[in-house]
């Protein structure tokens, strides 16, 4: 077994980019910018908040923090995308989510300009990606073909069995491996709550990606030997060990599934790493055509 070193891989990616907007800046540009709003304060969805803010200072983007009270209503959060809409000197923002209950968070990404929606939630995008069209692709997803890009694992012809349908992972990220192209190419299943024998499913994939949210769900029994386990689950459970009372683990039970995986990627230094690197990405393309710089 090995571990896949999201950290590693992603500082690869930010080298990238940090090198291509030292570029653009020498010549004069300005920098590349993206606003991140939240709504409310949910300690999780901060944290997350914090670390793309961090990584954007790590290779020369500019952001710029949105944080607004859980009391927000519907029409002034439209409101504030339609003035970062506007704003030429934004390149692209995401809406954190999950948004508070009374917000309907499918309203808000369609009021999103298409070309600033680097988290990729945009029905146009989404659509594009389905197509094979280029587009801006939601950020886990892409994180998680660019790691396997970068470890030179090619998944033409492969079994990938995904748990997991939501709009940000699981959906999207079965279209893209779908994809008629190098780095895609797989075939994929799809499998969610009211899957039959969804054990005996998961047991047949060469590789094998949990997005459902269950900490700890993928056990020994449900992995073949040899495959490629890919963890996508960021689950808060308590640990009276930790200072904080809790501590992050994945879908996957990495202890026992690492004795029976080829590869596997740990909670934190994962799939997490890659998601905020694919962040960048779609900022930095997302500035390079707000600039006409392609
Ligand atoms: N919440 C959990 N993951 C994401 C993400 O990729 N983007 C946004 N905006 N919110 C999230």
């Amino acid at each position: 077994m090995s571990v896949i070193d999201g950290k590693s891989l992603a500082s690869q990616i930010k080298a990238e980019i940090a090198q291509k907007i030292q570029y653009y800046t020498s010549k004069g540009l300005r920098p590349p910018t993206l606003a991140v709003v939240m709504v409310g304060e949910d300690p999780a969805s901060a944290a997350y908040v914090r670390n793309k803010m961090k990584a954007c200072q790590e290779v020369g983007i500019k952001s710029m923090d949105i944080k607004m009270i859980d009391e927000t209503t519907e029409s002034e959060l439209i409101a504030q995308i339609h003035s970062l809409n506007a704003d030429k000197n934004i390149d692209g923002f995401i809406v954190q989510m999950p948004l508070p209950a009374h917000i309907d968070a499918n309203k808000i990404i369609e009021n999103i300009d298409p070309d600033k929606d680097v988290d990729g939630f945009h029905p146009l995008n989404l659509g594009k990606i389905m197509l094979g069209l280029p587009a801006l692709a939601p950020a886990t997803p892409k994180g998680i073909i660019e790691m396997f890009r970068l470890m030179n694992i090619n998944l033409a012809g492969l079994h990938v069995v995904i748990l997991g349908r939501s709009n940000i992972v699981g959906k999207p990220l079965a279209m893209m491996l779908l994809q008629k192209r190098q780095w895609a190419n797989a075939t994929v299943t799809v499998c969610h709550s009211k899957t039959q024998n969804l054990k005996q499913i998961a047991a047949q994939a060469d590789v094998l990606i949990a997005a459902i949210g269950k900490p700890h769900f993928v056990k020994a029994d449900m992995v073949k030997s040899g495959a490629i386990v890919v963890d996508v689950g960021i689950n808060s459970i308590p640990d009276p060990f930790k200072k904080s009372g809790y501590r992050l683990v994945g879908d996957v039970d990495f202890e026992a599934v690492k004795e029976k995986a080829s590869w596997i990627t740990p909670v934190p230094g994962g799939v997490g790493q890659m998601t905020v690197a694919a962040l960048l990405q779609n900022t930095l393309e997302a500035y390079e055509k707000n600039l006409n710089l392609l």
